[in-house]
Formats: C-alpha cells, sequence, structure tokens
C-alpha cells in the first residue's frame, strides 16, 4: 500500500489533543492521523513491504472503507491503526494521542477503552458464553466482574463509561 499525504498536514510532528473537538472553532480534530507509516516484515532474509508511506486523516463520524487487492495491505494497516502491532516507522496519532511507539500494555487500555473491532473471525472464547465473551472488556476494565453459573449477570449501566 502506497498512500502520500491523501490530507496534507497542516501541524508539526506534535499533534497533542487529549480528545476530538474543534481546531479553531472550524473543522474537527481528525480522529486519526497517519504519517508515512511503513510496514515492513523481515520473513528470513526476505523483506515484505506490506506499507510503503501511508498518510490519512480521518474525522470524527466518517465512515472509511479501506479497499485494495489481495496483498495490497489492508490488514497490515488495519492491524496499526487497531493499536494491535507497530508500524516499522512512520506516526499515528489516534485522537490526538501520539500511539505508535506505547508500550503492548498502555496499547491494550487504548484497544480496551478507545477502540472497538469487529473481526472477520469473530474471536470469541469458546469456554465462555455468549455474555461473558461480551462482558470481557468491561471485566479488563475493572467495570464488572466475571459471575459464577447461574448467578445474576446484571451489569448496571451506570457503571459503565458510555
Ligand atoms: N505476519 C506477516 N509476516 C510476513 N508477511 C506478512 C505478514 N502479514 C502480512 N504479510 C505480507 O504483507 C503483505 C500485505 O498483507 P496483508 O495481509 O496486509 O494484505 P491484505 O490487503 O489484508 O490482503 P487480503 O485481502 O488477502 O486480506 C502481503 O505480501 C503478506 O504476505
Ligand atoms: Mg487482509
Amino acid at each position: 500500500m502506497t498512500q502520500h499525504d491523501v490530507h496534507s498536514s497542516s501541524h508539526g510532528d506534535q499533534l497533542i489533543q487529549s480528545e476530538p473537538g474543534q481546531q479553531n472553532g472550524s473543522r474537527p480534530w481528525p480522529v486519526i492521523v497517519t504519517r508515512r507509516l511503513v510496514k515492513t516484515y523481515i520473513l528470513g532474509e526476505t523483506s515484505v513491504y506490506a506499507l510503503r508511506g501511508v498518510s490519512l486523516k480521518v474525522y470524527p463520524g466518517e465512515f472509511v472503507a479501506i479497499m485494495g487487492p489481495s496483498g495490497s495491505g489492508k490488514s497490515s494497516f488495519m492491524n496499526l491503526i487497531g493499536c494491535l502491532d507497530h508500524p516499522t516507522s512512520g506516526d499515528y496519532f489516534l485522537a490526538g494521542m501520539p500511539v505508535s511507539r506505547l508500550r503492548p500494555d498502555d496499547l491494550a487500555d487504548i484497544r480496551n477503552r478507545r477502540i472497538g473491532f469487529v473481526f472477520q473471525s469473530f474471536n470469541l472464547l469458546v469456554r465462555d458464553t455468549a455474555l461473558t465473551n461480551v462482558m470481557l472488556p468491561m471485566i479488563y476494565a475493572g467495570i464488572c466482574q466475571r459471575s459464577s453459573p447461574g448467578e445474576n449477570n446484571n451489569v448496571s449501566p451506570s457503571h459503565a463509561p458510555w
């Protein structure tokens, strides 16, 4: 995937904004900004250049489809913007936070609190019920507790952060 500056950036290398909002009362801040993202897989002595510098901005409320032939790097790109993987180089800002070089635990926290995934192969835990699978992110976030079989599984909406 090679895409250069779909929207050129007018900001410096530091794009620090705690939440998406309005910039100078005009256009909202982009919720996703990637700058020259590169992903290279090393397979033995072979380098696979999956992403060769992808720059993109996505604004709040936008719906974006990433399309391309098989092997063009769609999953590699989704893994990066979903905070599942690190880029080889380049920057990624999520809601203004520079996340491309965060530690795995911090990335896990962002995935838990800020990102929703719908995987092609659902990635459910077969040993757990559908309800527990749905509750699991909230259990990890400390919002509710795993319950015993037969126990009332009520989760109070007042404890949820949304
Ligand atoms: N973990 C990996 N290790 C080595 N090479 C990889 C890895 N993941 C992807 N690749 C390679 O990177 C390139 C991009 O793959 P990627 O899976 O991102 O493409 P894709 O657009 O999602 O393809 P598809 O439409 O088939 O899902 C391909 O050449 C692929 O073989
Ligand atoms: Mg794919």
